[in-house]
């Protein structure tokens, strides 16, 4: 007779890590000045040197697992250039540039274009208003690519034609999670094990339609998960790094075989953004 526990053992599916390269932003000049987001309000005090000790428990955290982490130099003025993950997408060693919704923001996208460059990467200008890998993820082959908010439907066009790969457009309905890492997070990426969690009130009915239809046995995260950014979270296939409030979420991916590792960004919170945001992974 197999004990329930074992049972469970049994069923859950084997993960494995794979080393990430990534590319990070120390939040020296974080602060909350605008509001281009429901989550900044100027008249809240930010504490730049709390945002920095979180920020590099993240950093410890990326190094521990054995992630390559590269550092862009902070600018004076850019208080959000500490979301890395806006700064562009990369893939096959090209950079797709990002060109930011918001003029506070616009500097940015200059800014991480020369990083790439200047680090072997071919950059490719882009044409359209994106915002990078907090609209696009990688999923197996496939991009999936976020809109309404932020990245353009134009600039999922451009994404295709650049990279020659299955690009899905999916709305975003709700201004909370405003960019697709808000509301979605990629487990797994591996071709023929894809697997990812998302918040079903984030996107539309047809979104909906396609989600369900991918990605059957896909984590649904609850509501106060997803309000502390839960699901803004960065996977190697095993380790899954998440907000530490996220209690259902990371019990959630125990049950399904992954190790999740939770960081406190209360701090990067205040700007809208978590653990993916400040997270760009680099793909040779
Ligand atoms: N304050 C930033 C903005 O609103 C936060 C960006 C969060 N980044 C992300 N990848 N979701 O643009």
């Amino acid at each position: 007779m197999i004990h329930e526990d074992e049972e469970s053992r049994l069923a859950r599916p084997v993960r494995t890590a794979t080393t990430r390269s990534v590319l990070m932003c120390r939040p020296e000049h974080f602060t909350v000045v605008y509001r281009i987001n429901p989550w900044m309000d100027p008249q809240l005090p930010t504490d730049t040197s709390l945002a920095v000790r979180q920020w590099e428990e993240l950093y410890r955290t990326y190094l521990g697992l054995g992630f390559e982490v590269q550092l862009i130099d902070p600018i004076e003025g850019l208080p959000d250039m500490v979301y890395a993950a806006n700064g562009g997408f990369v893939i096959d060693n090209i950079a797709y540039g990002a060109s930011f919704t918001y003029p506070e923001r616009q500097p940015e996208g200059p800014a991480y274009m020369g990083w790439f460059g200047d680090h072997g990467f071919d950059v490719a200008v882009p044409e359209s208003v994106n915002e990078g890998e907090g609209d696009f993820l990688l999923v197996g082959e496939t991009i999936l690519a976020g809109t309404g908010f932020r990245s353009t439907s134009t600039s999922h066009g451009e994404l295709g034609r650049l990279y020659g790969r299955e690009v899905i457009s999916l709305n975003l309905v709700d201004p909370s999670f405003y960019h697709l890492d808000t509301a979605l997070a990629v487990l797994d990426s591996t071709p023929g094990q894809e697997h990812i969690a998302y918040l079903p009130g984030a996107f539309d009915a047809a979104g909906l339609v396609i989600l369900r239809e991918r990605y059957p046995d896909a984590i649904i995260v609850n509501d106060e998960d997803a309000a502390v950014l839960g699901l803004n979270s960065f996977s190697d296939g095993l380790n899954v790094v998440i907000a530490s409030r996220a209690a259902d979420f990371g019990r959630q991916l125990r049950e399904h075989g992954y190790n999740p590792i939770g960081v406190d960004l209360s701090e990067l919170l205040l700007g809208g953004g978590g653990v993916k945001c400040c997270t760009l992974e680099l793909r040779r």
